[in-house]
């Protein structure tokens, strides 16, 4: 079977920053002699004191550690906002579109962002807070979440954003993880014409967090929400009497800007620590390349600001490279399947970089949704987040983009910092279903079993073998996990925990994760998590997590649990069940499907075979594989006869 190929349009290939030949000659460069490379492309960032050191970085034990123009130092809500001031300070930075379209929306130039983020560095400040302190964030999709995480870029704080989908529970964990003593919410969320009650989830999570003693709220939905007396704050409030200016603070190439938590095969979610000036060149540079951005253009990441996408490609990189953005509040199919396309008519989008999730559950909706509108502004489409079926990237490419947009899959993670292989618009033919070609300065090696490199055309697991600007620096509180998670593995390499083919053409197919993680609508789910969930409930004596292919999530969680003797699995039970999940976790991480099953086939040592449960969900049941090590083969048995059906 030869893959389809989708040749770069000429005009793109004229016109874009990059086109074949240069990529071929940057990517050599980048990787032959990184120094020269990374010197000319941080020229991107405003340094304070320049830097003379390039890369310092080694993934073995020995010398184990990564550090990128270390002796330089800059400021980087400087280079998102003042740095424009001059010549483009009047220049839309965010278009903001409310959930309800029949809500006014706003429009903020580079000058007003630049003003909320000096009052909201000034407020903080007030609060107490310094260079280095953490600042949680819990925020809804308003101008105000990229206001709070550039203050605390402005003064040095480190910014923990939370997703706002993620329940008081898991917020708790977070807060306390990286000793924040502050948080900043809103009264409310909108998404979808329903509320989330972000205060409240705040209020319910800080009961068991005493260190945290300010709160400041920002009225959103003007819901009356209680305020607890010499805690919480109005955000109104807390900058009413401020200065309008507030001092960047130099900070060190190296020095950290945030933490974001996600969720590994063990344990408590991670707290992935990303550093300042690497991970600024690394979010501008791939910004500019992969999207083809001049400013001007109006370009619109759906993702949310709680999630890396959001981190580097609403707030960091695009504010950085001086775009204009739409930022969306709500949901692409509400109040029906066409918002999306309406929101991009409505604000003329060139540019939009969406996840498949979103993308397949508007092709199931129907084409007649895409056809009711124009969609004439749209000359780039992005994907991010998992693997895209070359079925939805044929209706993103035909449906939506006419035909006549370049589609750009962008394989990253959230540790990455930024897109890691991808097409960019004008270099690289694309190939439905794989994002092709490594991004400059980026090493992929695909290794086997054993940890031998693969040559050529190979399946294997993905791995990195040299370090990038972007990459993330340590696990918040825990660098001997950071090394024993991504360096050990396969020793002296970054492991991804992907699965990867790469073809006859050197490009790349991701396959998926090999590790414990779930890829639930591009939202990252540990097994081990939901399974403590799980097994947290007293009727509960084992349970086992793994994926199973779905339509529109691309894999949904499957559970398999066993209860304590006695104890009858009835819908009453599985209802409790995902609430549990929802409680201790959010609502991402319900499971699709829970069976209740006397037992779970293991080995002769009492570990779980995850493969076959994986098998099992996935419906195939005809080749279990090696079932020799098996302690009780007729486990597997019963528990094939017995599964239920899933539509
Ligand atoms: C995992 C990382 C990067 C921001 C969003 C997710 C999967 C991501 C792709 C893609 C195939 C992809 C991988 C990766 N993934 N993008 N274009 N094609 N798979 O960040 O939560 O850190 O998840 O998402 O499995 O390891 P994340």
């Amino acid at each position: 079977m030869t893959d389809e190929v989708y040749p770069v349009p000429r005009e793109w290939a004229e016109k874009a920053f990059v086109d074949a030949d240069r990529y071929a000659a940057m990517y050599r460069e980048s990787v032959e002699d990184p120094e020269g490379f990374w010197r000319r492309e941080a020229r991107r960032i405003d340094w304070i004191k320049p830097f003379t050191k390039v890369k310092e970085a080694s993934f073995h034990e020995e010398d184990f550690g990564i550090k990128w123009f270390s002796d330089g130092t800059l400021n980087l809500s400087a280079n998102c906002l003042d740095r424009h001031l001059d010549e483009r300070g009047d220049v839309t930075a965010i278009i903001w579109e409310p959930d309800s379209p029949d809500t006014a929306g706003r429009t903020i130039s580079y000058r007003e962002l630049h003003r909320m983020v000096c009052r909201f560095a000034n407020a903080l400040k007030e609060q107490g807070v310094t260079r280095g302190d953490r600042v949680t964030i819990y925020l809804p999709m308003v101008p105000e979440a990229a206001v709070a995480m550039l203050a605390c870029a402005r003064i040095g704080a480190i910014h923990s954003v939370v997703f706002g989908g993620f329940s008081p529970e898991a917020l708790e964990g977070r807060i306390k993880d990286c000793d924040s003593r502050i948080v900043v919410t809103a009264d409310e969320g909108l998404r979808g014409g329903k509320t989330v009650p972000l205060k409240a989830n705040v209020d319910t999570a800080l009961l068991a967090c005493p260190a945290v003693d300010r709160v400041i709220v920002l009225r959103h939905s003007g819901s009356a929400v209680a305020m607890q007396k010499g805690r919480d704050l109005w955000w109104d409030e807390a900058v009413a009497a401020v200065p309008d200016d507030c001092l960047p603070e130099e900070m060190g190439a190296e020095d950290p800007l945030f933490i974001l938590y996600t969720s590994g095969s063990t344990g408590k979610p991670k707290g992935v620590l990303h550093t300042t000036g690497g991970y600024a060149v690394w979010a501008s540079m791939t910004h500019q390349y992969v999207f083809d951005y001049r400013p001007g253009q109006i370009y619109w990441c759906s993702a949310d600001v709680g999630w890396v996408t959001g981190h580097t490609y609403i707030v960091y990189a695009p504010l950085a490279n001086g775009a204009t953005q739409v930022m969306f509040e709500g949901v692409p199919n509400w109040p029906d399947p066409s918002r999306i396309w309406q929101v991009v008519d409505k604000h003329q989008v060139e540019i939009l970089y969406t996840a498949p999730t979103v993308i397949r559950a508007l092709e199931r909706e129907g084409d007649q949704w895409v056809q009711a509108t124009s969609r004439k502004s749209l000359r780039l489409l992005g994907t991010v987040g998992e693997p895209i079926n070359p079925d939805a990237w044929g209706w993103y490419h035909d449906v939506v983009g006419e035909g006549r947009c370049p589609i750009v899959d962008t394989w990253w993670q959230t540790e990455t910092g930024a897109a890691m292989i991808t097409p960019m618009p004008g270099a690289i033919d694309m190939k439905p279903g794989s994002a092709c070609r490594p991004m400059f300065g980026v090493k992929p090696e695909l290794v086997d079993e054993h940890g031998q490199f693969l040559r050529g055309a190979a399946s294997g697991a993905l791995v990195i073998t040299d370090s990038w600007p972007g990459q993330m620096r340590t696990v918040w509180g825990d660098h001997a996990r950071f090394f024993e998670t991504y360096f050990t593995t396969h020793r002296g390499y970054y492991f991804t925990g992907d699965g990867c083919r790469r073809d006859e053409d050197g490009y790349y197919w991701i396959t998926g994760r090999i590790d414990d993680v779930i890829n639930v609508s591009g939202h990252r789910i540990g097994t081990a998590e939901v399974e403590s969930s799980l097994v947290s409930h007293a009727k509960v004596a084992e349970a086992a997590v793994v994926g199973y292919p779905h339509d529109i999530k691309g894999t949904a969680i499957y559970a398999f649990v066993t209860l304590n003797a006695g104890e009858d699995g009835s819908e009453e039970l599985r209802q409790e069940l995902v609430k549990e999940v929802r409680h201790d976790i959010g609502g991402l991480a319900a499971p699709e499907v829970i069976y209740f099953t006397p037992a779970l086939p293991k080995t002769r040592s009492g570990k779980i075979m995850r493969r076959i449960l994986r098998k099992i969900a996935e419906g195939d049941v005809s080749n279990l594989g090696d079932t020799s090590t098996l302690a009780d083969p007729a486990v597997v048995d019963q528990l094939v006869a017995n599964r239920p059906v899933i539509e």
